[in-house]
């Protein structure tokens, strides 16, 4: 119904206004009495077989909501009717951004796919944090966090440490992003140095706790041996609890889309069917260089059931989706799931 009917209506619209228009209905509708039992019914798969259990916590089901659908948690119970084993929120900044300038998301549907700059256009951790407190949903939750776009990469870290120390008590695990395409220079600090400096800062406030939370890492596709290299030793020296693998592409390599319409949208990440293959391949080198036992969330190109099932193979522990939900519907987290029950 949804890829016959619905898509079909909501494809004709620009992008980012059928993302609030859909949040707005879905929060609408919270107050219709029943309708989360009714979505449950829908939408939601139950089977041992699909339960797991990584850094210390027990995942219902293996598939997840990436960064970046979420950002600001105003959905999560409305979102847990829909299937989902966590919901990854963020990236979350210390204070409220707006982000880049609109347009700044596109479809591209000949290639399955979606280019964005969004920009962690995000409302500040606070606001979150007051969401997170009032939510009903006992769903896993995931806090991605990042810094703002006017802190400088040599004071990164404490962006990252405020936005650890907002959230700690309100989310299960934390992910620290520093691969998104779309603020400037973020990607520098997956260098060797500032990235342990972040890392190990986080750890020591970690380590204060009475009771640490899981630290995990968001990796881009793009990374050159080298550095997926430097990423594996980090892990160990920091004693990272996982590595999310992968975000978007900045490359543009073997679309159909046309150079003219590529050169129009501009710059930005590129999500969905094309980053498949690159994320998987970042994927069996991350699992072959760290063992098999090291969690690994998978996500990038997961668009069809079949493709959930080559990212479990490729060595992800968990996985995630956010493209490939926008693709097929409301539906497409239940089927995952049913296939991965049964094999
Ligand atoms: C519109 C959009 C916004 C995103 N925002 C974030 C974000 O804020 N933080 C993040 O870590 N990843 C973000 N992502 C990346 C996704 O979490 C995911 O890693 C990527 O899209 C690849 O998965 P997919 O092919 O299933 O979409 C965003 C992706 C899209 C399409």
């Amino acid at each position: 119904v949804y890829k016959l009917f619905i898509r079909p209506i909501l494809f004709l619209f620009d992008p980012e206004k059928i993302h609030h228009f859909t949040f707005s209905l879905l929060s609408l509708a919270g107050f219709i009495p029943g309708k989360k039992w009714a979505l449950r019914q829908l939408f939601c798969y139950e089977n041992k077989n699909l339960e797991r259990e990584y850094f210390g916590l027990k995942f219902p089901n293996p598939v997840g909501l990436a960064a970046g659908f979420d950002k600001d948690a105003k959905l999560i119970d409305e979102l847990a009717c829909f299937g989902f084993g966590f919901i990854e929120i963020g990236t979350l900044t210390p204070k409220g951004q707006f982000g880049n300038e609109k347009p700044r998301l596109f479809r591209l549907p000949e290639d399955k796919a979606v280019i964005n700059r969004m920009g962690f256009n995000n409302g500040g951790v606070e606001e979150a944090v007051k969401r997170l407190k009032k939510r009903s949903s006992s769903i896993l939750i995931g806090g991605n966090i990042g810094k703002n776009k006017n802190t400088p990469n040599e004071e990164a870290y404490k962006d990252y440490e405020l936005g650890f120390e907002a959230l700690f008590d309100h989310v299960d695990y934390f992910v620290v992003n520093v691969s998104s395409p779309n603020t400037p220079n973020l990607r520098a600090l997956q260098d060797k140095k500032p990235l342990t400096e972040i890392l190990s800062k986080l750890q020591i406030l970690n380590r204060q706790k009475s009771k640490s939370k899981p630290l995990l890492l968001k990796i881009a596709p793009d990374l050159t041996v080298d550095q997926l290299n430097d990423i594996v030793e980090i892990v160990k020296d920091v004693k990272l609890d996982g590595l999310i693998a992968t975000n978007t592409t900045i490359s543009r390599e073997g679309l159909i889309t046309t150079n003219d319409k590529l050169d129009k949208i501009g710059a930005g990440g590129l999500s969905g069917a094309p980053v498949k293959d690159k994320s998987n391949e970042v994927i069996i080198y991350l699992r072959k260089a760290l063992g098999n036992e090291f969690p690994i969330i998978g996500v990038g190109g997961i668009m069809t059931v079949d493709d959930a099932v080559e990212k479990i193979k490729a060595g992800a522990s968990l996985i995630q989706v956010y493209t490939g939900f926008i693709y097929q519907g409301p539906g497409f987290i239940k089927s995952i799931n049913k296939k991965l029950a049964s094999m």
